[in-house]
């Protein structure tokens, strides 16, 4: 009807890149519309917190202008440790005092101050005992907020809604697999964060953007190795892509950063399953553009012996342009999930 109408642009800033996707939602299915993925400017974007947002404005303006996009109103996810997600149970209230309840309980589980933060929440369809709530709360400190705001409104574009990346993963997974009757979790490695989240029946019932990416690998070959980040980037990806043979010792650092990452990858589900009330994982899904490490996902397979699968956002999703062939469509597929999930975020909302 008026899906044309509803239409808006996901933008995932990253640390290492920044995405950009509009999509349309027709009854028949999504239709990626037009991408974009930039490289970040260095150093304005670090876990998640934009420390220079006109820096990070010039790429999104330029991104959006030479890609053709015309959109102006977008979706921006936040990430990052900043970003605190929290599946809470309170005492059963009334609809219109849900609010006061929720900020009420949030207010002792928040490492800040809570006149300084913005708080949403969201009631889950299932609860842990009849006489509670579980609710899924989202809280981020105001500061933090605005420099993503204010980043998007100087590149000329209008933030329209302000999301979070791992609940745009879980809306873009929701999409293209359905809900799970069994608790899936969803991993995007990221280059300084991984988003890690549980789906369970059309739900988020745990979220955690766990420290540790891609740039760790990197930081591992350039630090021991005496050469810039730049050139360590060059030798990881050449590695991973078999374009040429790199020195031995690359292979000996990058396992170096392998066990630290798939440490706190294992601290995280560890912590997962000691709240999880017996929802084990029983599969994961992965994507983000540190999925495509040498020997990352198999290491984590053999480690946390849980079955591991490619997450693939374009299950679903059609091509609505000449640009985004289906070689394209690969090409994106590890770094466009997040931006897909934060296009369809009004369509689905308005649902
Ligand atoms: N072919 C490849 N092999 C190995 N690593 C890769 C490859 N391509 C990209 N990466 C890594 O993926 C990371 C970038 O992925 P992505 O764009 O998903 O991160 P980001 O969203 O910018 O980061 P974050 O969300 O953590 O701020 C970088 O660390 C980069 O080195
Ligand atoms: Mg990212």
């Amino acid at each position: 009807m008026f899906f044309a109408s509803k239409k808006i642009v996901g933008i995932d800033i990253g640390s290492s890149s920044i995405k950009l996707a509009e999509l349309s939602v027709t009854s028949g299915g999504a239709v990626l519309e037009n991408f974009a993925v930039v490289p970040s400017p260095q150093q304005a974007i670090t876990n998640g917190e934009i420390t220079d947002s006109i820096l990070v404005a010039d790429s999104i303006r330029s991104a959006f202008k030479e890609n053709g996009f015309k959109n102006k109103k977008a979706c921006v996810g936040l990430s990052g440790t900043a970003v605190i997600i929290k599946k809470i149970s309170i005492p059963r209230v009334e609809p219109k005092r849900l609010r006061e309840q929720v900020q009420y309980e949030a207010a002792q589980y928040l490492p800040f101050d809570v006149s300084q933060v913005t708080l949403e929440h969201h009631v889950l369809s299932f609860t842990s005992s009849p006489e509670n709530l579980d609710v899924l709360v989202v809280a981020a400190q105001n500061e933090y907020i605005l420099n993503y705001i204010s980043s998007v409104n100087q590149a000329g574009l209008k933030c329209g809604i302000l999301d979070v990346n791992s609940l745009a993963l879980a809306n873009i997974f929701e999409l293209n697999y359905g809900k799970t009757s069994e608790p899936v979790a969803l991993f995007n490695f990221g280059s300084n964060i991984t988003n890690f989240l549980v789906l369970f029946q059309g739900e988020v019932i745990f979220s955690r953007d766990i420290p540790v990416g891609g740039f760790h690998f990197t930081n591992e070959i350039s630090k021991n190795m005496g050469i810039t980040f730049d050139e360590a980037e060059t030798l990881k990806i050449s590695q991973s892509a078999e374009q040429k043979e790199v020195p031995e010792e690359t292979r000996t650092f990058m396992n170096i950063a392998l066990d630290y990452v798939t440490e706190e990858i294992r601290n995280s589900i560890d912590f997962y399953t000691a709240t999880a009330q017996g929802h084990l994982i029983t599969k994961a899904y992965y994507t983000g553009g540190a999925s495509l490490t040498v020997g990352l996902i198999q290491h984590l397979v053999d480690v946390l012996k849980l079955p591991f699968e490619m997450f693939n956002p374009a299950q679903n999703i059609r091509s609505g342009s000449k640009k985004i062939t289906p070689l394209y469509l690969q090409q994106i597929t590890p770094f466009c999930a997040i931006a897909c999930g934060l296009g369809v975020r009004l369509v689905g909302d308005n649902k």
